[in-house]
């Protein structure tokens, strides 16, 4: 497994994507961060602010660096980094081993070890590195045209260098195309194992059905990710809120909070599902253990598994 000392437990934090896609600014991710700690998230246990794609720069420097787009992140990134380290907590940022993002900016293709420079520079403490390279080139059925496989000696490897006395989780990107639970906790610490979610019950629990069976792949420093929690947003209810945050944690899924978090823009009934200690307890569990569906009858299942000290999680859904 990929020994940098981080994801010992799933990484708890905010993402940008989910609520925002490409329309990310410094004040949002600056608002966003004094709201995980005044909200009490953080004393919770969120604490990554990852920004994701839509903050480099349509060119690089002289020097071939990565470059924020100055217009929507006029203080630049390593600034922002401080900002975000000033209150207590971890920076993230998003990347591509793609020439360009899946949203059509920047990539890090042919930049492996630059860009790790840079991140590791700005003081970033978490890359979520998309997987778009060699589109076209047989990358659906090849993991090792497959960015994470390809660039994993350079890019993963590198950051892992550079971050000797700093660490950097590692999230992996790529749809669970390729099957990234085989080889995922060799360069990451996560990996994706679906699409994208959406703010709708059916792509949660869709997402939720797709990551079932990969149990066995999940263990301390590396997870099944089946995407960034809708909690707060779209059409979900409560009720539905309440589910997916339980699932997510029990199969040990990266808690990462996808909503808008400023004033009045999430309600209290939402921020008191992200907050619950217990449930946040089993994700954490230091045993590392992810819950398996054990059962399902029609629209009714449960999931179960260990914990640490000979307790057992069990979560009895109904769909
Ligand atoms: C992919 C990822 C998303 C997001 C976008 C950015 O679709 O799955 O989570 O990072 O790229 O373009």
């Amino acid at each position: 497994a990929l020994d940098n000392g981080v994801g010992l437990t799933p990484a708890m934090g905010w993402n940008s994507w989910n609520q925002f896609g490409l329309n990310v600014t410094e004040e949002l991710i600056r608002q966003t961060s004094e709201q995980i700690v005044d909200l009490g998230l953080a004393d919770v246990g969120y604490e990554y602010v990852v920004i994701d794609d839509g903050w480099p720069n349509k060119t690089r420097d002289a020097q071939g660096r990565m470059q924020a787009n100055l217009t929507i992140f006029p203080s630049g990134i390593a600034n922002l980094s401080d900002y975000v380290h000033s209150l207590g907590l971890k920076f993230g940022i998003y990347s591509d081993a793609g020439a360009l993002t899946c949203g059509g900016h920047m990539g890090s293709y042919g930049h492996f070890e630059d860009d790790a420079e840079t991140w590791a520079e700005w003081g970033v403490d978490y890359l979520k590195a998309g997987g778009k390279r060699g589109r076209g080139e047989g990358w659906r059925s090849d993991p090792y045209t497959q960015h994470h496989s390809l660039a994993a000696p350079s890019h993963a490897g590198r950051l892992v260098s550079l971050g000797a006395g700093r660490e950097i989780y590692y999230s992996i990107c790529n749809w669970g195309i390729v099957n990234p639970w085989r080889w995922g906790a060799e360069v990451g610490n996560s990996w994706r194992t679906t699409a994208d979610i959406a703010a709708n019950f059916d792509r949660v629990f869709s997402n939720l059905d797709n990551n079932v069976g990969l149990s066995q792949f999940a263990a301390p420093g590396g997870w099944n990710d089946p995407d960034m929690l809708e909690v707060g947003s779209g059409a979900l209810t409560l009720q539905d809120q309440r589910s997916h945050f339980a699932l997510w944690a029990a199969v040990k899924s990266p808690l990462i909070i996808g909503t808008d978090l400023r004033r009045v823009a999430i309600s209290p009934e939402s921020l008191a599902i992200l907050k619950n200690r217990d449930i946040i307890a089993v994700n954490q569990d230091p045993l590392g253990v992810a819950a398996e569906r054990v059962w399902k009858q029609g629209s009714a299942e449960v999931f179960a598994g260990p914990l640490q000290g000979g307790d057992r999680v069990v979560v009895l859904f109904n769909r």
